[in-house]
């Protein structure tokens, strides 16, 4: 009998032929994604729609080349050749030409499995599993490092807010007596609407569902574990234990009444799912827990509203910074997926002292000219107290297409003189200097204008 040997295959796993390997393809990373669900998919989108970014920032091309799904069949919004597909999620991590691994797919043995391969090949891993990392983040964290390679976690807790990097970089100067915010989306959507429309909890959760809001097993968004998950994570970093679940109290927003809500607001509190991750210096101990909080409405995660997530971190150093934004969703998560692929790439390629910084040519960006910044303005003037004055004024700024919003008058009593105050519709910078110059040389006109822009940031978004 014939003894056939895949010389190539052994060769491919061998870690020394990965470095080689690597070595060669320096200007290209291959990612597969395991799970093209909600996140996987959103990953995809947005490294295919910045493929030119990348090249730009890293020197390198990040491409992303397989996914694995449970169903070839099922229709998708972000449609990929057939042949990137597979339902084989192994092959993607034992496949030689895949450089980089983002395992989407949750749940516990099967992703851990695959990490731990994926190490084992000489692969980073980038995840979003708060569930994993909670129950398994110290193997996973050891075997990461054994092999030499990275494993991101930025996406598994509060979705685009970047608080694992805030915890591990910018705030490494910082011990922390109190950590604590909203870190489940779904439960906060699910109290907001209570509270301010004063619909009831099951007919918000099913609006919640049809959103595509709540997690497969919604005990995990309801009962506290999903925010448990992530104050666990939350407290290693920064604290470096791993305080186990069953040490810590849970609990959800079931027993949460509207009439709670009303009354909460009564004492001036919001009642919110918080997670609060404790230190006492003097004696160490560190408490970490889940449940419904009175919040005073001064606090900023009190106001923290909708699917929107929230941590309030108390370091020893800076004192109180806040983060809030989108913990949940396609793109949030997206974006701190591909933030952690990016710090694996830079780390791989010696790219040392963060990324190249964004040098663009005029022709892809320049200094926006005073014709396009719109917006619109206060002003107030000091004008003599008489007949036709304001009408003067109303049309010096009509003469440069400055289109009053609300006026507003009042004498003086000391002199002859009075105070109007106006507001704008939207115009632009070159119209309003125009128009306060001509409002200068006014008649009547008695001291210089005050002029402050009306700031709206909806109208940055565009
Ligand atoms: N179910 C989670 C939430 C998703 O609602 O916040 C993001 O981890």
């Amino acid at each position: 009998m014939e003894l056939k040997i895949d010389l190539n295959a052994s060769l491919r796993t061998n870690p020394k032929y990965l470095e080689m390997n690597a070595e060669n393809k320096t200007k290209r990373v291959n990612i597969g994604i395991l799970g093209f669900g909600t996140v996987g998919q959103g990953t995809w989108k947005h490294l295919e729609e910045n493929n030119q970014f990348w090249e730009k920032i890293l020197g390198v091309q990040v491409i992303p080349k397989k996914a694995s799904v449970r169903s070839l069949t099922k229709e998708r919004k972000i449609k990929i050749s057939d042949n990137a597909l597979t339902t084989d999620s192994q092959s993607i991590v034992d496949d030689p030409d895949i450089d980089l691994i983002c395992e989407l797919i949750g749940g516990i043995e099967e992703a851990k499995n695959l990490t731990l391969r994926a190490f084992r090949n000489g692969k980073s891993v980038v995840t979003a599993n708060k569930a994993l990392i909670c129950e398994h983040g110290d193997e996973l964290f050891e075997a990461a490092e054994k092999a030499g390679v990275h494993y991101g976690f930025e996406a598994s807790v509060a979705g685009g807010i970047p608080i694992i990097k805030v915890l591990r970089e910018s705030m490494v100067a910082n011990e922390f007596p109190l950590i604590y915010g909203i870190l489940n989306g779904t439960s906060n959507y699910i109290l907001t609407r209570m509270e301010k429309e004063g619909v009831s909890f099951e007919d918000v959760l099913s609006d919640a569902r049809e959103l595509g809001y709540v997690e497969a097993d919604e005990s995990l968004d309801l009962d506290g574990v999903d925010a448990a998950h992530k104050a666990v994570i939350i407290a290693y970093l920064a604290h470096g234990i791993w305080v186990e679940l069953k040490d810590i109290t849970v609990e959800g927003i079931r027993r949460i009444s509207i009439e709670d809500l009303q009354a909460a607001r009564k004492l001036g509190c919001k009642i919110k799912l918080i997670g609060v991750i404790r230190r006492n210096f003097e004696n160490n101990h560190i408490s970490v827990g889940v449940y419904p909080s009175l919040v005073p409405m001064a606090e900023i995660i009190a106001r923290t509203d909708g699917v929107y997530n929230g941590i309030s971190l108390t370091g020893s150093v800076v004192g109180t910074v806040v983060l809030t934004g989108r913990g949940a969703g396609q793109d949030p998560t997206a974006g701190s997926v591909i933030s952690d692929i990016v710090d694996v790439v830079k780390a791989k390629n010696g790219i040392s002292g963060g990324i190249k910084l964004k040098h663009v040519s005029p022709d892809e960006c320049k200094p926006a000219n005073a014709v396009e910044i719109e917006g619109s303005f206060y002003l107030r003037l000091t004008v003599d107290d008489r007949p036709g004055q304001l009408a003067k004024v109303a049309d010096c700024l009509a003469e440069h297409q400055v289109s009053l919003a609300t006026v507003s008058q009042s004498p003086k009593n000391e002199s002859s003189t009075a105070s109007i105050i106006l507001t704008t519709h939207d115009t632009n910078e070159h119209s309003i200097n125009l128009a306060i110059q001509s409002l200068e040389q006014l008649h009547g006109v008695k001291e210089k204008p005050v002029l402050f822009r009306v700031f709206d940031p909806n109208s940055f978004s565009k």
